[in-house]
């Protein structure tokens, strides 16, 4: 007899090159649940009725990526704080009248740094560049791990400010003001990579034994270039945040964590 496999998805657009169908399947192996997990491209004004779709034909919750996490936050109806606080949801869990709307992005962040890479947050001096998506969906589980400060700095510094205005204790300012200041751990929430550029940090900017992390994942982004130009040894690529914001999905959709390390290692040895 087969068993019955509960159905999960990630919707996005687009989506072909998600590696979360690859990650849940590992997951879901190693603890021995019984899940099926795809990808499902909505056209960009489809969101709503894609996700609909997929509920309809007994899907028990998604992951959303790239653009529609606006729009899942509003399709949520019921939210965890981490997501009211991003204004976004990367997650939906389907129950019989309620569709729960999470936020593990900023989680995902965090357990990298900090299991993974060894990184001490508390008391530090902790940079987020960028205030877009990215740097929104993480600032909650930053400021949680009590950093000495966080400071926003973006291209534009208006938007810093807006994002930073959300939060009593986060300082926005322009990424061209940046001369003078030192920081133990940057990290680059921008998506200037995927276009091959970086931000342009001043001289100094890495205090001495400073942590430089790029959300974006692969070895050689423009930015970890840039950072390991400047004398940093200690960088990291977002691999590790996509598989541990998966494994915080997987923990709210089946009550179980998963072994999230020996994924991780297991992606990185088949790059
Ligand atoms: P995402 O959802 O990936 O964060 P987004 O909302 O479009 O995408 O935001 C992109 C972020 O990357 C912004 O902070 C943007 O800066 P601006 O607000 O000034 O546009 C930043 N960004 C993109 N390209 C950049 C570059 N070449 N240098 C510095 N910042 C850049």
């Amino acid at each position: 007899m087969k068993l019955i496999e509960d159905r999960y998805a990630v919707i996005g657009h687009p989506i072909a090159h998600s590696r979360s169908p690859q990650i849940h399947a590992a997951f879901a192996q190693a603890t021995g649940q019984a899940m099926s997990y795809e990808r499902i491209l909505a056209p960009l004004d489809q969101f709503a009725a894609t996700v609909t779709a997929f509920r309809a034909a007994g899907g028990r919750g998604v992951n959303i990526t790239v653009p529609f996490k606006l729009e899942a936050f509003a399709y949520a109806n019921q939210r965890t704080a981490r997501a009211q606080a991003a204004q976004a949801v990367n997650t939906l869990r389907f129950d019989a009248e309620s569709i729960l709307g999470d936020n593990t992005d900023g989680a995902g962040l965090v357990t990298d740094l900090i299991a993974n890479h060894g990184v001490v947050l508390q008391h530090q001096r902790v940079l987020l560049l960028g205030a877009g998506g990215a740097a929104q969906g993480v600032l909650l589980p930053l400021l949680e791990t009590h950093p000495a400060c966080l400071v926003i700095a973006n291209r534009s510094k208006d938007k810093a400010q807006a994002l930073a205005a959300r939060y009593s204790n986060v300082t926005a300012c322009g990424i061209d003001e940046l001369a003078g200041e030192s920081f133990d751990v940057v990290i680059n929430a921008t998506s200037a990579g995927l276009h091959g550029a970086t931000p342009n940090l001043p001289h100094g900017i890495y205090s001495t034994h400073a942590f430089a992390y790029d959300m974006l994942y692969g070895a050689q982004t423009p930015f970890l270039q840039s950072a390991r130009a400047a004398g940093v040894q200690r960088v990291a690529d977002g691999l590790g945040m996509l598989v541990e914001q998966a494994a915080e999905s997987f923990l709210l959709w089946r009550g179980i964590r998963p072994p999230s390390r020996d994924v991780l290692a297991a992606l990185r040895t088949n790059a």
